[in-house]
C-alpha cells in the first residue's frame, strides 16, 4: 500500500477488493473498488474507475477491504488469570463445579478488587491492543468483576480510557454477574446493584445493562429487577442467556426489547421466536463453547429460519474464553457452529454493531463511519478459512490509518 500525497482532508483508498456487506445478505463484493473518506466518514464507495477526486490517494494494490471488526461482547478489564481452572477442567471439573466451589467469576472478583486502577488499565490496554491488531475498531467491555459500587465504577472507568488507544469503546454494566462474598442473599445483592446504577449512569459510564441468567448466577425474576432499573434510566439491556441451561432468559430479555442475548446454546424454540419478534440479536460465542468443551450447539438453523440477526464475539474473559483473536472466532463460528463465512463476518461487523445498538458502522457504505480493515487476501472467505494467522495490513479508524 502506498500513499501519493499527505494533505489532510479527503482521502481516496483505491484499487482494492471491497467486501462491503451492503444490504442484508451477500458479500457485496466490488472488484477494483475505492472508498472516499472525509471527516471520519465514508463519503463514497464504488468502482475505482468512477471514483471522485480527493486530496490524497492511497493505492491498495488489490488488497482486500472489509468493515472494521466489532467485538460486541468482552470482559476485557480484570485482574489475575484463571489458567489453574483450565487445568482443573482438564481433570474433569466443570465450569459450574468450579463456580459453585467459589472459584470462577468470584476468583476474578478477588483479583480485580486487589488491583489498582493503573494496574487494571495496563493489563486491559495490552488486551485491547491485541484485539486491534486483528482489526477491531469497536469494542464492548463489561463490568462484573467488581461487584461493589466503587469497584464496578473503577472497571467502567478503565474500560472508557481504552478509547484513547484509537478504538470505540462501549461499556456495559454487569453487576448481576455473580454473588459477591459479602452478600449471602441474592435478592439483597440485586437490590444493591440496582441502587448503584443511577450514579454510574450519571457519571456517563454506562451504555447498556447486562446480567447473567443461569442456575449458577441469577434467576429470571432477579434479572427482571435489574432490567426495570435500566428501563427507568432509558438504558438498553442485554443478557447472558441459556448458556448452561434453558432459563427462559431469551423470552424475558425480549420483553425488554433487549439489544442482544448472548451464548444461547440451550435456547428453546419459544426463545427463538421471542428474539425474532423483538428484533434482538443472537450473539454466539464460539470461544466459550470451545474452551468449556460444550456439546450442545446453539440452534443455528432455527435462528436463521426465524430471521434472527446473528453476531459473534470473542467473549474475552479469564475463565470461559481467554482468547484475544476475533479472527479465530470467525473460523470457530464456521467450524463449530456451521455458520457460513459470510454469516461469520457479518456477525463480527454489522450484526455485532447492531448488538450494541449501533447502526452507523459495520458496512462499507457511504454515510457510515470510516472504520475499515485492509487485509492480505483475495476473498473475504479467506478470513474465516484460515486460523492462527493474521493477514491484517492496515486498520483504519475514523479515517485514520492505525497500522497493524
Ligand atoms: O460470558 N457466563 C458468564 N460470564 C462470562 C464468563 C465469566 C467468567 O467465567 O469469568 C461469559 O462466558
Ligand atoms: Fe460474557
Amino acid at each position: 500500500m502506498s500513499s501519493k500525497r499527505s494533505t489532510a482532508g479527503s482521502r481516496l483508498w483505491t484499487g482494492g477488493r471491497l467486501a462491503t456487506l451492503a444490504g442484508d445478505s451477500g458479500w457485496g463484493l466490488v472488484e477494483d473498488g475505492a472508498l472516499l473518506v472525509d471527516g471520519g466518514l465514508l463519503r463514497w464507495v464504488g468502482p475505482s474507475a468512477d471514483a471522485p477526486a480527493a486530496e490524497e490517494i492511497i493505492e491498495l494494490h488489490g488488497a482486500l477491504v472489509t468493515p472494521g471488526l466489532v467485538d460486541c461482547h468482552t470482559h476485557l478489564v480484570y485482574g489475575g488469570n484463571r489458567a489453574d481452572e483450565f487445568e482443573q477442567r482438564l481433570h474433569g471439573a466443570s465450569y459450574a463445579d468450579i463456580a459453585r466451589a467459589g472459584g470462577g467469576i468470584r476468583s476474578t472478583v478477588a483479583a480485580t478488587r486487589a488491583a489498582s486502577e493503573a494496574e487494571l488499565l495496563a493489563a486491559a490496554t495490552k488486551r485491547a491492543r491485541a484485539l486491534m491488531r486483528e482489526g477491531v475498531t469497536t469494542l464492548e467491555v463489561k463490568s462484573g468483576y467488581g461487584l461493589s459500587a466503587a469497584t464496578e465504577a473503577r472497571m467502567l472507568r478503565v474500560a472508557r480510557q481504552l478509547a484513547g488507544l484509537g478504538v470505540d469503546v462501549r461499556t456495559t454494566y454487569l453487576a448481576a454477574h455473580a454473588l459477591p462474598p459479602e452478600f449471602s442473599d441474592a435478592d439483597d445483592y440485586i437490590a444493591a446493584a440496582c441502587q448503584w446504577l443511577p450514579e454510574l449512569h450519571a457519571q456517563g459510564l454506562v451504555d447498556a445493562v447486562d446480567a447473567f441468567c443461569e442456575h449458577i448466577a441469577f434467576s429470571p425474576a432477579q434479572v427482571a429487577r435489574v432490567f426495570d432499573a435500566a428501563r427507568q434510566l432509558g438504558l438498553p439491556v442485554k443478557l447472558h442467556a441459556e448458556q448452561l441451561s434453558d432459563q427462559g432468559g431469551a423470552q424475558l430479555a425480549a420483553r425488554y426489547q433487549a439489544l442482544s442475548c448472548d451464548h444461547l446454546e440451550f435456547l428453546s424454540p419459544a426463545g427463538v421466536q421471542a428474539l425474532a419478534q423483538a428484533g434482538t440479536v443472537a450473539v454466539l460465542l464460539p470461544g466459550a463453547f470451545y474452551a468449556l468443551r460444550e456439546t450442545q450447539l446453539p440452534p443455528i438453523a432455527a435462528l436463521r429460519e426465524a430471521g434472527v440477526p446473528i453476531a459473534i464475539a470473542t467473549d474475552h474473559n479469564p475463565g470461559s474464553s481467554p482468547t484475544l483473536s476475533p479472527l479465530l472466532m470467525l473460523n470457530m463460528a464456521c467450524v463449530l457452529f456451521r455458520l457460513t463465512p459470510e454469516e461469520a463476518l457479518r456477525g463480527l461487523t454489522v450484526n455485532g454493531a447492531r448488538a450494541l445498538g449501533l447502526r452507523d458502522r459495520g458496512q462499507l457504505v457511504a454515510g457510515q463511519r470510516a472504520d475499515f480493515c485492509v487485509w492480505d487476501g483475495a476473498h473475504p472467505r479467506e478470513l474465516a478459512a484460515c486460523f492462527g494467522h493474521n493477514p491484517l495490513i492496515q486498520r483504519v479508524y475514523q479515517g485514520v490509518q492505525g497500522g497493524s
